[in-house]
């Protein structure tokens, strides 16, 4: 049976550093409440108009593919992940291929929110187990500054997002000590309005409670988007913040738990595990209920906030480049975001 492993990463992130305090420009906070809150001290914010999810995304694979020693041209599929879109359609995985003259190869999207990466890399992990790919391109890229709320009005969630981009190459290996062990999938949408951004969308909720029956003609023009949307900020992310916390301390210990249990591990066998850069507390929170060293959790979102898909495999990428992660290291990649869904892969680097 073939297994599936990261045989190239690479990251990127903009060159504009947005530190708490350059934040008290647009709204009012405070560097001790992001940080007591979130741990976070600084995020990079992409160039308005010269980067993209994709330019960014283009970016990071472009080090993953020279690093796997292969080429553009040699991939046989793409599956990025983003919530942040350079267009509503189509997606960013043919944008890229365009950017990257690659074959006519199949581009996936997938909408996964924060678990968007881990979601990608398991759909990736299939296509190679069953031998239809060689060499999955896998991404994750947000561009959040463009589509946040920064005045005080939406502080509760501007302060916690940043930009960035991070992708692996997966190919099959035989060698039975190395690769991608198991991926875990799930999701609970009861709770999907706690953290979403309602809009533009083909949903009827605009209006409240009002009767459709009764909408005139310019209303129902104006459904997808209007002056109303904008004027409410209902074009911005919607966060109930605690909410979202709640269930994340709960549902990342247990994803992180089904990994090791499929593959008969202990919490103590883990040599690094890269949660999801929610939020530092959330991180910290998820090592204390295992009962892990520091060493055995890599966190960086103190200097990148909370870049959804892109932030497993930034942080994973970053974990490598500074030697934290070897060969034959076991890893634990985990995540939890809007939808709710949740998701964990282990892997023996
Ligand atoms: N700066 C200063 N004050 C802020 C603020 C900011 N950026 N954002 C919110 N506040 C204020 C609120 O207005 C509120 O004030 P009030 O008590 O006068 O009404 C107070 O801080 C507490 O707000 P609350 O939302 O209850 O704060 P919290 O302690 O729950 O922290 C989060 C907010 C967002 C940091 C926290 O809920 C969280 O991290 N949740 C998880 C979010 C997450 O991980 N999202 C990513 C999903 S993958």
């Amino acid at each position: 049976m073939l297994r599936s492993k990261i045989a190239g990463i690479g990251m990127y992130v903009p060159e504009h550093v947005v530190t708490n305090n350059d934040l008290l420009k647009y709204m009012e906070t405070s560097d001790e409440w992001i940080q007591e809150r979130t741990g976070i001290k600084e995020r990079r914010y992409a160039h308005r108009t010269e980067e993209t999810t994709t330019t960014m995304g283009v970016e990071a694979a472009k080090i993953a593919i020279q690093r796997a020693n292969t080429t553009a041209d040699e991939i046989d599929f793409i599956v990025f992940a983003t919530l942040s879109p350079d267009y509503y359609f189509p997606g960013c995985g043919v944008l890229l291929q365009r950017a990257l003259h690659m074959k006519e190869i199949g581009a996936l999207d997938v909408r996964n929110q924060c678990s968007g990466f881990v979601y990608a890399l398991s759909v990736a992990d299939q296509f190679i187990k069953t031998g239809m790919y060689k060499n999955i391109l896998v991404v994750g890229a947000e561009k959040h500054s463009f589509g946040l709320d920064l005045t005080t009005r939406g502080r509760n969630v501007s302060v916690i997002f940043g930009d960035g981009a991070g992708a692996v190459v997966l190919q099959p290996t035989e060698n039975i000590e190395q690769g991608i062990l198991s991926t875990h999938l799930h999701s609970d949408g009861n709770s999907a309005e706690i953290l979403a951004m309602y809009n533009p969308g083909t949903h009827a909720n605009h209006w409240g409670d009002k009767n459709y029956a009764s909408f005139d003609d310019a209303e129902i023009a104006n459904m997808f988007m209007s002056k109303k949307m904008i004027d409410n900020a209902e074009l911005f992310p919607f966060m109930d913040g605690p909410s979202v916390f709640k269930k994340a301390i709960v549902k990342f210990p247990e994803v992180i738990m089904e990994a090791l249990n499929k593959n008969g591990y202990q919490t103590t066998d883990i040599t690094t595990l890269i949660p999801h850069q929610a939020n530092l507390r959330i991180a910290q929170f998820v090592q204390q209920k295992l009962g892990l060293r520091d060493d055995q959790v890599y966190n960086n979102i103190q200097h990148y906030g909370n870049t959804t898909a892109a932030s497993v495999p930034i942080a994973l990428c970053e974990a490598w480049e500074k030697g934290k992660i070897k060969k034959g290291d076991l890893v634990c990649l985990a995540a939890f975001g809007s939808g709710f869904t949740w998701a964990s892969a282990l892997l023996k680097w």
